[in-house]
């Protein structure tokens, strides 16, 4: 990564935050766009550890006057840009006939909308340095069509597979200035958006942890390295592809879990 330049939004904290300690870890600048205050203390200390060059704004990827002042910050203090992770993301638990018609508006002005407009302002700035660049959406094991039992993330469901509807689309249509866009799906990942789920659904948390293949939950640290190599010139042959790293779960139950439960 040395030598580029990334955008994260939502990298204040959580998984966010992993993808830009282990950009600046090999070398990259990083410049962040959240609606935290400010971002996890930590990040305060990559520029120094790392040598790298850093930024953090706060700012709203729902609202546009947001977005772009906050861009053109990110800009001014860490671009030209050569990679992008929408990383930005909420989440509402409920049954589907209790959304309401707020919640549901703002997971999709966050997921996606948030998304869309954030890689639609990196293309512009990509296309104008006519250096190309890699652009990587955080889809999700949650936008694959599936559901699983008692956890109630219908809206998030559909925010997530519109993500990995936009790659493909996307990725055709700019591939010929050099811009590549895939998106990474991750199944269950400790965060302070999963922290909840330690006291509300401990027993969903361990049957995500014991169903899985690989048998755990996964902690940021497990996406970073799939991450910075879809942002380097390393996977120079990649677009368009979504990429699952769930802990197997997806393809399937542990044949152990399932016999345990007998
Ligand atoms: N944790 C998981 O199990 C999991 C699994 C699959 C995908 N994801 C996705 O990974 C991404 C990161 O999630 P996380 O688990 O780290 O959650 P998180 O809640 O810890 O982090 C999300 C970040 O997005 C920021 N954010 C929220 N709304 C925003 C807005 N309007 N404008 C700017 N920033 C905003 C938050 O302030 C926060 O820093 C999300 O897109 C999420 O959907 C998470």
């Amino acid at each position: 990564m040395k030598g580029k330049s990334v955008l994260v939004t939502g990298g204040g904290r959580g998984i966010g935050f992993a993808i830009c300690k282990a950009i600046a870890q090999m070398g990259g600048n990083i410049a962040v766009l959240d609606s935290l205050p400010k971002p996890v203390d930590e990040f305060d200390q990559l520029e120094s550890r790392y040598g790298v060059k850093t930024s953090f704004t706060q700012a709203d990827v729902t609202k546009q006057s947001s977005l772009e002042a906050g861009f053109k910050l990110a800009v001014d203090n860490v671009g030209p840009f050569q990679g992008c992770v929408p990383a930005a993301g909420i989440a509402v638990d409920k049954p589907f006939l209790e959304q309401t018609w707020d919640e549901a508006t703002g997971v999709l002005n966050v997921n996606v909308l948030g998304t869309f407009w954030t890689a639609k302002l990196m293309t512009a700035h990509m296309q104008q340095h006519g250096q190309g660049g890699s652009i990587v959406l955080i889809a999700s094991i949650a936008g694959q069509g599936i559901k699983v039992p008692e956890q109630n993330l219908a809206i998030y469901n559909m925010s997530k597979a519109a993500v990995k509807g936009l790659v493909g689309p996307l990725a055709v249509e700019v591939g010929h200035s050099g811009i590549r866009v895939n998106s990474v799906s991750p199944g269950v990942i400790m965060s302070p958006m999963t922290e909840g789920m330690k006291v509300e659904y401990p027993h969903l948390l361990s049957m995500f942890e014991n169903a899985a293949p690989l048998k755990r939950i996964g902690v940021p640290e497990d996406l970073t390295p799939l991450i910075t190599y879809l942002l380097s010139d390393a996977s120079s042959f990649t677009t368009g592809a979504d990429i699952l790293v769930s802990g197997g779960i997806h393809a399937g139950i542990s044949p152990s879990w399932l016999s345990q439960k007998s």
